[in-house]
């Protein structure tokens, strides 16, 4: 499937830029996506944290972040002392992309045609908020803001030069940490996310 011609003039402005993501075709996903889930915060933030997808609640709400992998960000950023309010948030692909399982709307995860159509609002959400720090959470996000293939475990914790002004910090889904159904192991895993956003929060 090719991907379509960009608009010949983007949106402007990051409102503009929402409005014109709000009727999305670019690929399949908007067909059983309840909407697009732009991202949110200042315009003029410093970080952008990058997710993989909208999920169930995600895509009934509207917003990025709100559900269970949400409050695990919420929580673990909140004990880093990054403010949530301050930070752009938003997800490598807007449209939650899904199974029916009975009354259940399975998660799947987004492919390399999807995220390469979707990445054309999030490379302008980019432009238009020009964040110093770029925090891409698990493996979507990392495929989505990079061309060379980097192996997550490799480069995590370590912030990478992204051009001249950009940074990329690497760190791992919430997701990933609540599906490890070992508690030692999460909690393990949990003391390294914390411990990689209170990287982040040096590096902010
Ligand atoms: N997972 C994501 O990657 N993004 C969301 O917005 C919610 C869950």
């Amino acid at each position: 499937r090719r991907v379509p011609a960009a608009p010949r003039a983007p949106a402007g402005t990051l409102a503009a830029l929402r409005e014109e993501a709000s009727v999305c075709t670019r690929c399949p996903l908007h067909e059983k996506a309840t909407q697009t889930v732009f991202g949110e915060g200042p315009e003029d933030a410093h970080v952008m944290f990058v997710g993989e997808q909208p999920g169930d609640q995600e895509d009934l709400a509207g917003r990025p972040f709100v559900g269970p992998a949400g409050k695990v960000f919420d929580q673990v950023a909140g004990e880093a002392e990054i403010d949530r309010q301050s930070v752009y948030v938003t997800n490598a692909v807007k449209h939650f992309k899904y199974e029916p399982r009975g009354k259940r709307r399975i998660h799947q995860r987004p492919n390399m045609g999807e995220v390469t159509h979707c990445r054309w609002w999030l490379n302008l959400e980019i432009e238009l908020v020009k964040p110093k720090l770029i925090v891409a959470m698990g493996a979507t996000a990392l495929t989505a803001l990079t061309d060379t293939k980097h192996k997550l475990s490799d480069i995590r914790g370590q912030p990478i030069r992204m051009g001249k002004e950009r940074t990329l910090f690497v760190t791992v889904h919430p997701s990933y940490l609540l599906r490890i159904p070992d508690e030692r192991l999460k909690a393990e895993e949990m003391a390294l996310f914390r411990a990689d956003m209170v990287r982040v929060r040096e590096l902010m």
